[in-house]
């Protein structure tokens, strides 16, 4: 069975789907940068082993990759994971990370672009839609092969708290779908 890592920095709710949904793999990591982040009970509630990386030893050290290959892991899944990823890691896992992201990229992403950020900017371009992106990851935020988008409308009153939550439910219905998808691909 193929092992997943899932790496998240928050409220881990994507990670949190992904678990649930989980068939004919197996969440065998959770990894994050925050020692007190949401997704750390979720880890505990569904006894899956968690790790709190360090800055350092992230960026300068290998980037986890001895850890990560210890677990067998396949694949890295980012689910609001907000450090960008070092080359080390990518060049290990080639075409085996992929990340989320609230938005239809290649607008509204990079840098400082996460959480309320994005939704805020969409409404202040007056878009008529917005939506997500899973993409393989590069060495850049927010970039890399797409691999799937899904949109949703802008309503007229909405705030950037109403869009997020419309963006959330397209999150959680196709990330553990895409993710069985790659995951299939790397059997066959
Ligand atoms: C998600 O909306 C995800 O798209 C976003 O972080 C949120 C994590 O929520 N990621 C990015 O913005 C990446 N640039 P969660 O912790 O509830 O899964």
């Amino acid at each position: 069975m193929k092992k997943i890592a899932i790496f998240a920095s928050g409220a881990g709710s994507n990670a949190k789907v992904i678990i649930e949904k989980a068939s004919g793999y197996e969440i065998a990591l959770i990894v994050t940068n925050k020692s007190n982040a949401g997704v750390l009970a979720i880890a505990s509630d569904n006894n899956i082993p968690s790790l709190v990386i360090d800055k350092e030893k992230f960026f300068d050290g290998n980037g986890y990759v001895d850890e990560l290959r210890a677990n067998n892991i396949d694949l890295i899944v980012l689910a609001g994971f907000l450090w960008k990823i070092p080359g080390t890691l990518i060049a290990a896992f080639p075409d085996r990370i992929i990340n989320i992201h609230p938005a239809l990229l290649p607008n509204y992403g990079g840098k400082g672009m996460y959480g309320h950020h994005v939704h805020q900017a969409v409404l202040d371009n007056k878009e008529k839609e917005s939506g997500i992106t899973i993409h393989y990851v590069d060495g850049h935020y927010d970039n890399g092969d797409i691999i799937f988008q899904a949109r949703c409308p802008i309503m007229e009153h909405d705030t950037a708290d109403s869009l997020a939550k419309r963006v959330q439910a397209l999150e959680h219905a196709f990330y553990p779908k895409v993710v069985a998808e790659i995951v299939d691909k790397l059997t066959s």
